[in-house]
């Protein structure tokens, strides 16, 4: 029986403890309240977010879910505008679509979870969508060379949800660099923690602007960590609403030690990521698409397919909780402890039939890895999760 909790996250380091304690000392905690010439702890985050991501602008919002209602809306979506999307991704990437106004056309996926190239195509031809909202959902970063040609082909806008991919490369370029913006989360799953958060960046000046405004900037915009040209702000900035999502000062300070200890962390998810993998693959029931020899990958959880119908998908499950291993399964017709299933999303109009999709989820099983597990504990529940799959 595995005893560890699958949620338990590390501790936030001594060093983001000592920040954030100074922070509640000084009382100033709103990202514009500053003394004198300071540059506030949100200021200093955004630059430095820019330099690791090698992108020339950030701004940092209240959640990852903002950044992408942000980033759309930046990125000229107006009401009525149609945006593909995979349908394999989380709950609040289709909200910041409602939420804009727009409507999804959801493409389907391929067996590695990836968006399905042939279908996108398909989908951007026939659909005239102008935008791809390209989520690479559980660190599975789609065929990047592929998306950049079928994009510029069809003249569609690329925004990049990297909740899941901070830190990752294809080809040696940061995932989030393909696109006009990119947008990360900071919640306490994903690979920096700040219980909440979001970060966007873009080479973009206007939208770097409009973003720095949506975000609740009060016209401060001059006391940003990383700021466009006044010529960007006086385009805008009487036609660009506020929608009050600022990061505060709290969070900026508790984020900005994680951020130098992001590439340990990142080896510290692969060696168990890789443990994991090698022992899963041991199993003739499991199976574990390979990844693209493009992606350097963060493997904060791990994906793998199994063949069951769907009494016997909720007795393997019940069998892990059972030996202390917790895993979602996409199968369940209705959503529980997770809200990654596109027919789920009923508050749209005509939601497609997608059955690639539906027969991928349903196979697909889904644990996170915390780095709280050491090596050993990934060998143990590797061999924990074959010894199960065998009755299966
Ligand atoms: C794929 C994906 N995109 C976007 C988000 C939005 O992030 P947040 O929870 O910070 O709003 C999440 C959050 O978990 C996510 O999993």
């Amino acid at each position: 029986m595995f005893t560890k909790p699958f949620t338990q996250q590390c501790p936030i380091p001594q060093v983001a403890q000592k920040a954030a304690l100074e922070i509640l000392q000084s009382g100033r905690l709103h990202r514009y309240n500053t003394l004198g010439n300071e540059t506030s702890p949100v200021a200093t985050l955004e630059a430095a977010y820019a330099r690791y991501q090698e992108a020339r602008y950030c701004v940092a919002v209240s959640s990852g879910g903002q950044a992408i209602q942000i980033a759309l809306r930046a990125a000229g979506v107006q009401t009525g505008d149609k945006i593909l999307a995979n349908a394999y991704t989380l709950a609040p990437v289709p909200g910041a679509i409602h939420a804009v106004g727009g409507i999804p056309v959801f493409v389907e996926i391929a067996e590695n979870w990836r968006i399905n190239l042939d279908d996108l195509k398909h989908k951007a031809e026939t659909s005239q969508a102008r935008f791809l909202l390209l989520s690479h959902m559980r660190g599975h970063s789609a065929d990047m060379d592929a998306i950049v040609q079928i994009c510029t082909d069809y003249e569609i806008t690329l925004i990049e949800d990297c909740a899941h991919t901070m830190g990752a490369k294809w080809n040696g370029i940061r995932s989030g660099n393909f696109g006009k913006v990119a947008c990360f989360s900071c919640q306490t799953y994903k690979h920096i923690n700040s219980g909440e958060g979001g970060l966007l960046t873009t080479n973009d000046d206007s939208i770097a602007a409009q973003a720095i405004i949506m975000s609740g900037s009060y016209m401060l915009y001059e006391r940003h960590g990383t700021i466009p040209p006044a010529a960007a702000f006086e385009a805008i900035k009487l036609k660009t609403p506020n929608l009050s999502a600022r990061m505060d000062n709290l969070r900026a300070a508790i984020l900005l030690p994680q951020l130098d200890e992001l590439e340990d962390n990142i080896r510290a998810w692969n060696i168990r990521y890789d443990t994991l993998l090698e022992g899963l693959q041991k199993s003739s029931k499991i199976t574990i698409p390979p990844r693209p020899n493009a992606e350097e990958y963060v493997g904060s959880s791990i994906q793998f397919q199994l063949e069951l119908d769907t009494e016997q998908a909720q007795e393997f499950l019940l069998s892990c909780s059972k030996a202390g291993i917790e895993l979602k399964w996409f199968g369940a017709t209705t959503p529980h402890g997770f809200t990654s299933r596109y027919d789920s999303w009923q508050y749209f109009d005509n939601l497609p039939e997608l059955p690639e999709t539906q027969q991928i989820l349903h196979r697909t099983f889904d644990m996170r890895i915390p780095l709280t597990f050491s090596v050993t504990d990934c060998t143990t529940i590797a061999e924990s999760l074959c010894l199960i799959a065998v009755d299966f």
